[in-house]
């Protein structure tokens, strides 16, 4: 019997490296999401800072936006809808039923905390791939969701679309996670690896830039604030402890680690930036250092923009997920995979 399809409409704010790959993906598995889950999808808002705003109810044409886009593009001429002057406006008029949330990452949480927290006031379901909102509001933010009865979903904000939150929710029911740690940013441990090969630092970063790996302010990667994000999420999610960015003690990566890293290499050990975090006392404590390396720890053998997170459980003991050399495409999983489970 032919499946019943259902209407569902999405609306972005942030159409950046990752919203322009997630619409890519959309358009791509367009036919699955029918076949498999009778979902028929429309985009009704896009929402940027410098490249303009646009709401249609009948769907904006996003394989026309994506096609044409440039780096001063401008959506506004796609708007056909009430006027809309503000995020929040854009928020109560774009007519969706799942917020994706990708503007850039500000360890305030903000903007994206307050878009959130109106979308899902508004019961908007909300996908996001931006860990300041959920690192710096986590609880607030789940509390809302649960209490409006939505769902507030986030997958892609720290190993892009492996499976963290989703495996330990699908698959690791009533398991305790003891502790974890791991390798969680791209930037910092590409100019690593490339040092120890004789790259130069600035040389490392800028292919990191290109890549549209690096964050908008890199300091934000090379100072192991995206690291102390990425673990203080983990921590709330996964370890019920209440550590925000700013509780963690955090090392840098600058020019000068190049001595750090070839000096290492001459003991046969590597130089990795390691977040973890472990139980002390009925706390959760974290910290991201600089640590050097024995050869065979898992940790020194992930290379280049690849990831790793080991996590060590009460019931399957060690568990180790890595990452191999993400693209944005697979941040653009993430938010699918999320989709998914909200569709489930
Ligand atoms: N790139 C990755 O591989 C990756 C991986 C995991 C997570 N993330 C996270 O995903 C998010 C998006 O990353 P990205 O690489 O797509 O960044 P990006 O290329 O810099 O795009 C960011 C988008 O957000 C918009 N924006 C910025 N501030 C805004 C505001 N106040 N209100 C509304 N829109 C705003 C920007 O508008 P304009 O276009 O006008 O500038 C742009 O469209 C970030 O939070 C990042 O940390 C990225």
């Amino acid at each position: 019997m032919e499946q019943e399809s259902r209407q569902i409409n999405f609306a972005f704010i942030g159409f950046g490296h990752v919203g322009r790959a997630f619409a890519r993906l959309l358009i791509d598995r367009r036919k699955w999401l029918l076949k498999e889950y009778g979902i028929e999808w429309k985009v009704t808002g896009i929402a940027t800072k410098s490249h303009g705003t646009a709401i249609d109810s009948q769907g904006l044409p996003v394989k026309k936006i994506l096609s044409s886009w440039k780096r001063h593009s401008n959506i506004d001429n796609f708007h056909n809808g009430p006027a809309c002057s503000s995020p929040t406006d854009f928020i109560r008029q774009c007519g969706a039923d799942v917020l994706f949330e990708m503007s850039v990452l500000d360890l305030s949480g903000e903007p994206a905390a307050t878009y959130i927290r109106e979308a899902l006031g508004a019961g908007l379901h909300v996908i996001t791939t931006n860990k300041g909102p959920v690192a710096t509001h986590f609880r607030q933010l789940t509390g809302l969701a649960r209490l409006r009865g939505v769902r507030f979903l986030y997958e892609g904000t720290v190993m892009d679309g492996a499976p963290v939150f989703n495996m330990l929710r699908q698959t690791l029911p009533a398991t305790r996670i003891r502790s974890l740690r791991g390798i969680l940013n791209s930037t910092t441990n590409h100019i690593l690896t490339q040092m120890e090969q004789g790259t130069p630092f600035e040389a490392a970063l800028d292919y990191a830039r290109d890549a549209g790996i690096a964050e908008a302010d890199p300091s934000l990667d090379l100072d192991g604030w995206d690291s102390a994000a990425k673990l203080s999420i983990l921590i709330q999610a996964m370890m019920g402890g209440r550590v925000k960015p700013k509780d963690i003690e955090r090392s840098s990566i600058t020019e000068e680690t190049g001595r750090i890293v070839r000096a290492a290499i001459r003991r046969e050990r590597r130089l990795r930036l390691v977040a973890r975090a472990y139980r002390q006392g009925g706390r959760v404590i974290g910290k991201v250092e600089l640590q050097e390396l024995e050869v065979f720890d898992p940790l020194a053998a992930i290379r280049g923009l690849s990831n790793i997170l080991i996590i060590n459980t009460d019931t399957m003991r060690e568990l180790a997920i890595v990452e191999n050399n993400p693209s944005v495409d697979q941040t653009a999983f993430g938010l699918f995979s999320d989709l998914i489970s909200l569709l489930r």
